[in-house]
């Protein structure tokens, strides 16, 4: 008897028809797809979105460093300097003197003897982690900390071991547990100084004590932080006067262009100039992102009304978040002001809503988060004006049900669709 005919070979493409790929094309017909939106001009307080202008709440431009004559020039002239590439790697033709003159910055900005600048802040986290936590080691990453460090543990050799987002009993059982083993290795705790969607802080002191007791190195990630927080904008660790180990800092929020970098002790960082892939594998910045992050950094460092000015004004849009009944969650001194939703399509609508308002936001789904939200931010450039703008489009939305009614006929259209078809 014939046998039966072999199932075919897997086609990896298949791999590329995910039920998540309906509902994104789904959402893409009914206009609620948040994400590849084409911005109109540059990012500034206000932009121009599909001709027309609107509030900018949706960026890390926190700031407002991106369009500074300054910034701009220093980005020209390293372009007219040094070309608009450098075509290799740090290691064998990309570095430049911009290189050299933004690592002695900022690892002074941070207060750390020594710093190496990375094409990308992903490129940054990746590699650190990827290079230093080895065979026998461990990371023990906070549950919200960023894809850029989880990844890095991933790729690393060691064990990833996540902790409860900011209880430090949670990484205090974790670290008891890895040190109870004495064959184990070395500890790296990496944890965000404000995370990148709710804008609330780490405890580091008592993460501090934590690495202490345990010997354990701490890495702190102050993308979201450096700029905006602390003595001269150096960051959490700065603010509340704990000395990590390792900070990671990115030029692409507060610095105004693209890149990122690590700053440690001098033996850690020979060590990954010589043995750090995501270094050593990859093209080096453009000369125009180092020349716009070092006059960014420096002007950062300087104007103390830049971030007084963008804690202030994000607590402006919390209060009146708040006061419309959105929540917004507690105070967090920092830019970022989360939204929450209830679900994903009254969150995609809330999104929608303030598009059609001149109210640009970014829409945050899981597995990105926990629960949806819109994440909203602030720019030290904003005007009072245009942060009550924003909270006028809020406010029209809220009273006027926009999101219940929307909800409501997209749900009574898909139950239509489910009615009429073919049984
Ligand atoms: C907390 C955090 N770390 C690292 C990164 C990566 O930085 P970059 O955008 O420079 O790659 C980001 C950016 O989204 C971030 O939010």
């Amino acid at each position: 008897m014939p046998g039966a005919a072999p199932a075919p070979p897997v086609d990896i493409f298949d791999r590329c028809s995910d039920p998540r790929m309906a509902d994104y094309k789904a959402a893409d017909e009914l206009g609620l797809n948040p994400f590849y939106r084409e911005m109109g001009s540059e990012i500034g307080p206000t932009i121009t979105y599909d001709g027309r202008e609107a509030v900018m709440l949706g960026s890390n431009n926190y700031l407002g460093l991106t369009t500074d004559p300054r910034v701009k020039k220093a980005a020209v002239e390293a372009v007219e300097r040094y070309g608009t590439g450098v075509t290799g790697s740090r290691l064998l033709n990309g570095t430049l003197p911009l290189h050299s003159e933004l690592e002695e910055f900022l690892a002074d900005w941070v207060g750390l003897p020594s710093a190496l600048v990375f094409t990308t802040g992903y490129t940054a986290n990746l590699g650190l982690i990827s290079t230093l936590v080895q065979a026998g080691d461990a990371v023990f990453c906070d549950s919200a900390a960023h894809a850029s460090l989880v990844d890095g543990a991933r790729l690393a050799e060691g064990d990833l071991r996540a902790f409860r987002h900011n209880r430090p009993n949670s990484l205090n059982r974790g670290l008891r547990t890895w040190r109870a083993n004495p064959a184990n290795g070395g500890v790296l705790v990496a944890v965000d100084g404000i995370y990148s969607m709710e804008g609330d802080w780490a405890p580091l002191a008592e993460i501090r004590a934590l690495c202490d007791q345990y010997e354990a190195r701490l890495l702190v990630d102050e993308a979201h932080a450096l700029g905006v927080v602390g003595p001269e904008g150096a960051g959490t660790a700065a603010a509340t006067g704990v000395r990590p180990d390792l900070v990671m800092g990115t030029f692409s929020k507060s610095l105004a262009s693209c890149g990122g970098f690590i700053a440690g002790p001098p033996e850690v960082i020979t060590y990954l100039r010589l043995f750090c892939r995501p270094i050593l594998f990859t093209a080096s910045n453009v000369p125009a992102s180092l020349g716009a992050a070092l006059a960014a950094a420096k002007i950062a460092r300087a104007e103390d009304w830049r971030r007084e000015a963008v804690v202030s004004l994000a607590a402006r849009l919390r209060k009146g978040l708040t006061e419309l009944g959105y929540d917004a969650g507690g105070d967090s001194h920092s830019s970022i002001v989360p939204v929450h939703g209830t679900d994903v399509l009254s969150t995609g609508l809330l999104w929608r809503a303030l598009l059609d308002r001149g109210v640009y936001t970014n829409c945050s789904l899981p597995p990105a988060v926990p629960k949806p939200m819109l994440r909203t931010s602030v720019m030290a450039t904003h005007s009072d004006a245009q942060i009550d703008r924003a909270l006028g489009a809020f406010a029209e939305i809220a009273e006027q049900g926009v999101v219940d009614a929307a909800r409501e006929r997209f749900v009574g259209s898909l139950e239509l669709e489910l009615d009429t078809s073919p049984g």
